[in-house]
């Protein structure tokens, strides 16, 4: 079975789902954030603190190549994914990519009280909608879209399963 690729901003949905979807699929759950983190020993907060975004997105491109030789796994990836096309055709070669999305005010809702290094600025719903408009093209690459806006984590697993079955 190929993986199942959750993309999408921040906050919409992809690691809380791809939770429940692995459960429920019985696959294995990753989320590529956490893969970054253990390999790099220090949190994403901290490597974009330490060293910056480039090389936190050439250790994000080190962990999807290496998912993307696995299978049966739900992976759930970090929202600048889709910003390295390389990302993108690794991911595709034995995945089925899943975009979810989400009105920029319940992105803010879900976001934040955690820890999005791209988010800490004094306006971020005017940040979550610029970064939204500016990564537009780039989150259109799949023609499985679900606005997990409304929706309870249940309800998107049960559209994703319709999607792959
Ligand atoms: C990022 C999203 C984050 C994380 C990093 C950068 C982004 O992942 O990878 O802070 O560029 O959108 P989540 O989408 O899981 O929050």
């Amino acid at each position: 079975m190929d993986n199942i690729v959750l993309i999408g901003f921040m906050g919409t949905g992809k690691s809380t789902v791809g939770q429940h979807l692995s459960e429920r699929l019985e696959l294995e759950f990753v989320d590529s954030d956490e893969v970054i983190e253990e390999r790099a020993g220090r949190e994403i907060s901290s490597i974009f603190a330490e060293y910056g975004e480039e090389y936190f997105r050439d250790l994000e491109t080190e962990v999807i190549t290496d998912l993307s030789r696995q299978q049966r796994l739900v992976i759930s990836t970090g929202g600048g994914v889709v910003l390295r096309q390389e990302n993108i055709e690794q991911l595709r070669k034995k995945g089925t990519i899943i975009l979810l999305t989400a009105e920029p005010e319940v992105i803010l809702d879900r976001v934040k009280d955690s820890d999005r290094p791209l988010l800490e600025v004094p306006e971020p719903l005017e940040k979550i909608k610029e970064m939204l408009a500016d990564r537009r093209e780039y989150y259109d690459i799949t023609e499985y879209k679900i606005d997990t806006s409304q929706m309870s984590v249940a309800e998107v697993v049960a559209e994703i399963e319709k999607i792959i079955s």
